[in-house]
């Protein structure tokens, strides 16, 4: 076993001394005031050991992280049906692009873009009132994290709101071809709501636990998801986790892992541990720039690539 509190820590200082650290994400106003400068890594194995390093425990906007949660819980509101909503092929475009939209009926092609999170937003919406459908969202992430402190972070929600108008022609895009069915404005809100949720590096590498361990959650005692599910959610994870990045991540790290533009990145080593990576900077595709140098630098040191 590779000695992890070591390399964790030796990577953390590494990228700390690091002056090229990407942009913030401007576009969410409010996620443009934060610090560029902090660097958080986690890494937790089967045993619930962990390694930290850095910020691990600030809590940040964890954005498109989310969209790996509500996935499995649609999944498991309606099984393979939610693939007549939205496909599962890499998009090669970046994360709200709406051009593929217009030639595929709607249809968005994966979970993870803006356009396909959305749609499935929408189906765990259906008879819901929003408020209830992101109670469901927020409680199971708290059960996954095994922490009941884990909350919406409502300034980011309300700032992501005023400013959201390309999700908004999105989702109306989306709602003339009868993809979505609810009220635009009840997806959008929880939509919004739920990619503003506050998380640590430790609590997310918690969540993502049962990703790691075949769909069984070591420290939750329980199944979540079965090991067919789990295998497939990390498949999608990593050709589309990264957006038009997905290949350069697969090449670089070899790990199905999902990104945020909050600066976060949750990746899977699938039997091995589960991690989290955190700074705020992020790249051309709107991927944490840093996250992305220290997961490399983590596979190395440990040979975790699933290649
Ligand atoms: O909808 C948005 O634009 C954001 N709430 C989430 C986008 C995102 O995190 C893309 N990830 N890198």
């Amino acid at each position: 076993m590779p000695d992890l509190e070591a390399i964790v820590t030796e990577i953390a200082d590494a990228m700390r001394a690091r002056p090229d650290r990407g942009a913030v994400a401007s576009y969410i106003p409010e996620l443009a005031r934060v610090d560029a400068g902090q660097f958080g890594l986690v890494v937790i194995d089967r045993a619930g050991q962990v390694a930290a390093g850095g910020d691990a425990d600030i809590p940040f906007s964890i954005q498109s992280i989310s969209k790996v949660f509500t996935l499995t819980l649609a999944l498991g509101m309606v099984g393979d049906r939610l693939w007549r909503k939205v496909g599962r092929e890499p998009s090669g475009s970046p994360f709200n692009s709406i051009v593929q939209l217009e030639r595929e009926q709607g249809i968005p092609r994966n979970p993870f873009i803006n356009a396909g999170a959305i749609a499935v937003t929408d189906v765990i919406l259906s008879g819901h009132q929003p408020r209830e459908a992101l109670g469901e969202i927020l409680r199971f992430m708290q059960f996954l994290a095994q922490d009941s402190g884990i909350a919406i972070d409502e300034t980011v929600a309300a700032s992501e709101k005023r400013t959201g108008f390309r999700n908004a022609a999105l989702a109306n895009y989306m709602r003339s071809f009868g993809v979505l069915e609810n009220p635009v404005d009840y997806t959008l809100g929880v939509y919004f709501h739920h990619c503003a949720i506050a998380m640590t590096c430790r609590q997310l590498a918690t969540a993502g636990l049962y990703l790691a361990y075949s769909g069984q959650h070591p420290l939750a005692g329980h199944s979540v998801i079965s090991a067919e599910r789990a295998r497939r959610i990390n498949a999608i994870m990593l050709t589309c986790g990264h957006y038009d990045g997905s290949g350069e991540f697969a090449y670089r790290v070899g790990l199905p892992g999902k990104s945020g533009v909050g600066g976060g990145i949750l990746a899977v080593a699938p039997g091995r541990a589960s991690i989290c990576v955190w700074s705020p900077g992020l790249d051309a595709a709107g991927n944490s720039h840093l996250g992305r140098i220290a997961l490399e630098m983590l596979v190395k040191r440990t040979g975790w690539s699933i290649f």
